[in-house]
């Protein structure tokens, strides 16, 4: 498995996500990272699904959702129907998780869940033979530029044994949070493969360049023995 790159663009201007979009594409993203916030889950409100539509419309990766809301059975069929290619419930709200997953995948969509921070990897066992990816918060969800909380190192590691002991090797781990050129090499090491990186990126004067910069990091951190992961 080869280490893959989810600029996120809540750190772009979104007067000109379009021109953000194709930087990073050209810079080598392999996914566009769009952070749903609704003001409940996290503090902050950030962006819905007319805007999943029309990033749909010029993106040439696929699009990766990352719901931070407190009902997101509510709303799954909608992103999906705008165009996501992967959606990312938390753990944290749903009671029925099971059936949420399976929903999504319904869909035609990739599932994955995600903890916070503070969330036991226990939570996703009986779960872990079912995902598409999970998705580990190495900050606390809703908002960009905060720093990397390095205990998320560990967890990427038991999560990585969680899916590997569910029969689930083909499972990737999302990292989310504080991902820039320094971070990266541990977190690769640790088993993550797909990274999300927002002010890493759009906070930079040139995305596209950021974008190659991080992925080349991160390629470079891979373990030699990790061509099956
Ligand atoms: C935070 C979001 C992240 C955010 C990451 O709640 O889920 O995707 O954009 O931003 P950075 O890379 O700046 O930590
Ligand atoms: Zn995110």
């Amino acid at each position: 498995m080869t280490v893959r790159i989810a600029p996120s663009i809540l750190s772009a201007d979104f007067a000109s996500l379009g021109r953000a979009v194709e930087a990073v594409e050209r810079g080598g993203a392999d996914f566009i990272h769009v952070d749903v916030m609704d003001g409940h889950f996290v503090p902050n409100i950030t962006i819905g699904v007319p805007v999943v539509q029309s990033l749909k419309r010029i993106a040439s990766v696929p699009l990766d959702v990352h719901l931070m809301i407190t009902n997101p059975d509510r709303y799954i069929e909608s992103f999906a129907e705008a165009g996501a290619a992967m959606i990312s419930v938390h753990v944290e709200v749903l009671k029925h998780l099971h059936r949420t997953v399976h929903a999504i995948k319904a869909l035609g969509v990739k599932a994955g869940v995600v903890l916070n921070p503070a969330t036991p990897v226990a939570l996703i066992e009986d779960i872990a033979a079912d995902v598409d990816y999970v998705l580990v918060m190495s900050v606390n969800p809703g908002f960009g530029g905060q720093t990397f909380i390095s205990r998320s190192e560990s967890k990427v590691a038991d999560v990585r044994l969680a899916l590997d002991r569910a029969g689930n090797q083909a499972a990737p781990i999302e990292i989310d949070g504080g991902i820039d050129t320094r971070t990266v090499g541990r977190v690769v090491a640790a088993g993550a493969r797909i990274l999300v990186a927002g002010s890493a990126i759009f906070n930079s004067p040139d995305p596209e360049r950021a974008t190659r910069d991080l992925k080349a990091a991160a390629a470079r951190a891979l373990p030699a023995s990790a061509t099956t992961r």
